[in-house]
């Protein structure tokens, strides 16, 4: 079936307003690889509608060592660079942090890059599930934290598990699904699942998590969907809450 395109709604993210999930930060991880890259991301996601950004990097203990003070050094640099360029766009730092044999001793330290200090956002490996799921997120809510999971629809081990999934949000966890999900981005799987899981009403934040240029162009293309726009006009997202 032919996927209808619209441009009649250029600024269709304006109903979201905010972008929860990006890798913004010039050569840091496997984020944007330079200021022209990020400045042109910026733009694009500007120009379909979002006014604020949270930049997320990655917190892991094995692959991308980040450092919470380095992050925060180097977002300041972005945003005296980013002054110059563009206007009228907010940008805000937090982190994704992915929950592996660390995480537990970062949590304790409190060190941690949420959005808005409220909602912590958190990613599972690829490969393999992880026992305690439940208690490890509970820990963290006893920390004082919300948490949010990165893009479900993308796990394809947890997709399996229908039940963890109702537990997880019966246990209050937000749901964050890939904007660029919804255009096939990922592989068909992880699209389908996107939509049916917003049917569900499961997902609470929606973001790009763009890297680069490749999830820029991606953007555009999903914005210009029609199955997109009309998902964001009759679902409600907390986007536009933060
Ligand atoms: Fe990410």
């Amino acid at each position: 079936m032919f996927e209808l395109f619209t441009k009649k709604e250029p600024n269709i993210l304006k109903y979201l307003n905010a972008d929860v999930h990006t890798h913004l930060l010039p050569g840091v991880d496997d984020g944007v690889k330079d200021l022209e890259t990020a400045l042109s991301c910026i733009n694009e996601m500007k120009r379909n509608g979002i006014n604020k950004i949270y930049v997320t990097p990655h917190f892991q203990t094995h692959r991308f060592k980040n450092d919470e003070d380095d992050i925060k050094y180097r977002f300041d640099e972005l945003q005296k660079q980013l002054g110059e360029y563009v206007s009228d766009i907010e940008l805000q730092l937090a982190g994704e942090y992915l929950i592996d044999s660390g995480f537990e001793e970062r949590l304790k330290t409190k060190n941690l890059l949420a959005i808005n200090d409220k909602y912590l956002l958190v990613e599972f490996s690829f490969n393999q599930s992880m026992l305690g799921m439940e208690e490890l997120f509970f820990e963290i809510q006893m920390k004082g934290y919300e948490v949010i999971l990165a893009h479900p629809e993308r796990y394809h081990y947890l997709n399996q598990d229908s039940k963890l999934l109702n537990n997880l949000k019966e246990q209050g966890v937000y749901f964050q699904s890939n904007i660029m999900s919804f255009g096939g981005f990922y592989g068909s799987e992880s699209m389908k699942r996107a939509y049916q899981y917003v049917d569900k009403g499961w997902i609470n934040f929606l973001g790009t998590d763009i890297h680069g240029k490749k999830y820029r162009d991606a953007l555009v293309d999903v914005c210009k969907k029609s199955k997109f726009q009309k998902l964001l006009k009759k679902n409600t997202f907390l986007n536009n809450q933060l």
